[in-house]
C-alpha cells in the first residue's frame, strides 16, 4: 500500500495544488512514486471542478514542475479515513480539518500544517495569495515545507526506491 498524502487549502486552486505538484516532483526525483500517492483538496467548494489558478500554473511551469490534470474538489470525511497524512496550508485550514476530524468517528489521518515540516522558514502559515498575490514567495515556502515533509515520511517509513 502506498503512503497517502493529501494537501489542503481553502479553495484548492492556489496553494494546495502547488504543494501537490511540488511534492509529486520531489517524490519522482527520489524514485518513490510507487510508494507515495498524492492529492489535494479545499475546505471550501466554490472552485470545485476548476484547474489550478493561472499564477499557480505559471509558477510551477517556471520552475520546471508539471501542473498535472487535477481539478479542485472539496475535502470529505472519507479523506480523513483514507489518507495517512493530511497537510494543511495554514492554521485556519487545520482548524477546519480538525473540526471535520472530530465529527468523523473512524478518522485516522495525521493532521499537520505544511510549514510544521519546513527546514528553513520560521512561518507557520503559507499565506493565501488569492487576493494578495505573491505566488513566487508562496512557491518558496511550499518547496521548503514539501522537502521537510518528504524527509520525515521517508525516515518514518524507511522508504527506499
Ligand atoms: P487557495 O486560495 O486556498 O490557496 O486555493 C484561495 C482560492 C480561492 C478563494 C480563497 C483562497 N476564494 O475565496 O474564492
Amino acid at each position: 500500500m502506498p503512503i497517502r498524502v493529501l494537501f489542503v487549502c481553502l479553495g484548492n486552486i492556489c496553494r494546495s495544488p502547488m504543494a501537490e505538484s511540488v511534492f509529486r516532483h520531489l517524490v519522482e526525483q527520489e524514485g518513490l512514486d510507487k510508494r507515495v500517492s498524492i492529492d489535494s483538496a479545499g475546505t471550501g467548494s466554490w472552485h470545485a471542478g476548476s484547474p489550478p489558478h493561472p499564477e499557480t500554473q505559471q509558477e510551477l511551469i517556471r520552475n520546471g514542475i508539471d501542473v498535472g490534470p487535477g481539478r479542485a474538489r472539496q475535502v470529505t470525511r472519507e479523506d480523513l479515513t483514507h489518507f495517512d497524512y493530511v497537510v494543511a496550508m495554514d492554521s485556519s485550514n487545520l482548524q477546519d480539518l480538525q473540526d471535520l476530524y472530530d465529527r468523523t468517528p473512524d478518522a485516522a489521518s495525521t493532521l499537520s500544517r505544511l510549514l510544521d515540516h519546513a527546514r528553513t522558514s520560521t512561518h507557520v502559515d503559507v499565506p493565501d495569495p488569492y487576493y494578495e498575490g505573491g505566488f513566487d514567495y508562496v512557491f518558496e515556502l511550499v518547496v521548503d515545507g514539501c522537502q521537510g515533509l518528504l524527509t520525515s515520511i521517508v525516515a518514518e517509513h524507511q522508504l527506499v526506491p
